[in-house]
């Protein structure tokens, strides 16, 4: 549980200048099976890189509800977050409306793998939904760190900690997921991260066939997914694979440094 002065600690110092949430390392999780889905093709992406035109296929959803709905007891904190600092990387994103920002357990972090997820907090018979952006690397799997405008929905007399309880939900998203691409990213080291997307992302794979075959990438702690040799092209297929299995399947996406493109639908 995180004290006071923690907190005053953490708000004091800026995250690029040594938040305990940064740099930490966590061993990579194993890999689990995804159930098969059929594809359909969905119609061509919209593209924020007018220099491409991906197309895109979205594979039929499996289930809407998200893995690890059961509710998750315990206290939670408050913290000044924002989405630049965080470890999740969602540097380049803002938070869609009606979603706040929380900080998820650093022992329950497993490489990242709920970054970009949506949580539903109870506490006081109040629920908010919140995305998981960043890491507290002190915290329980009880135990949030949220955005200090959640805590103040959730706990208006500011009481810290609080009991909170929180389940695994769908984001209310309407738009497509995107793609982002690392800073430095080229044809021979490949780092690129999934945001906006309804559901955990388990899984991005590059294909260099059209996806024929397909290959890994391994995700970081800090939530991109990485080939140190690269794929020695400069367009790829990327396959990302939600949690509950369903997949959306990217074409021509450009793997030059540092911008994005908008696939074509979301989980
Ligand atoms: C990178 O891709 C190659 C295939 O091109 C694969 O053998 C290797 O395991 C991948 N590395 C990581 C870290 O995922
Ligand atoms: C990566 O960056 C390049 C430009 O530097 C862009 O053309 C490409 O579309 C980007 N791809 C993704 C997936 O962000």
């Amino acid at each position: 549980m995180r004290t006071s002065s923690a907190i005053m600690a953490m708000l004091a110092v800026p995250a690029a200048m040594g938040c305990p949430r940064r740099g930490s390392t966590r061993p990579h999780p194993s890999t689990t099976a995804v159930p098969a889905t059929s594809t359909t093709i969905l119609g061509s992406a919209q593209s924020s890189s007018s220099s491409l035109a991906p197309s895109v296929s979205e594979v039929s959803k499996a289930v809407p509800v998200v893995a690890g709905s059961t509710a998750v007891t315990g206290t939670s904190t408050f913290y000044g977050g924002n989405l630049n600092g965080g470890t999740c990387s969602f540097s380049t994103y803002t938070l869609p409306s009606g979603v706040f920002g929380t900080a998820f357990s650093g022992s329950a972090w497993n490489s990242a793998a709920q970054c970009g997820a949506c949580i539903e907090v109870t506490a006081n018979g109040k629920s908010i939904t919140a995305m998981i952006v960043d890491k507290c690397p002190e915290c329980d799997a009880g135990h949030l760190d949220l955005f200090q405008n959640a805590f103040n929905v959730l706990s208006p007399s500011s009481t810290d900690p609080l009991s909170t309880s929180y389940t695994f939900v769908k984001c209310p998203i309407s738009s497509p997921l995107i793609l982002h691409n690392k800073s430095g990213t080229s044809a021979y080291w490949f780092s690129m991260q999934v945001v906006n997307a309804n559901e955990a992302v388990s899984k991005l794979e590059v294909s260099t066939d059209g996806g024929s075959t397909w290959k890994s990438t391994t995700r970081q702690d800090y939530n991109f997914f990485e080939n140190s040799s690269g794929f020695g092209t400069d367009t790829v297929t990327v396959r990302v694979t939600s949690e509950s299995g369903s997949t959306i399947v990217v074409k021509n996406v450009g793997v030059a440094s540092d911008s994005q493109v908008t696939a074509g639908s979301n989980f």
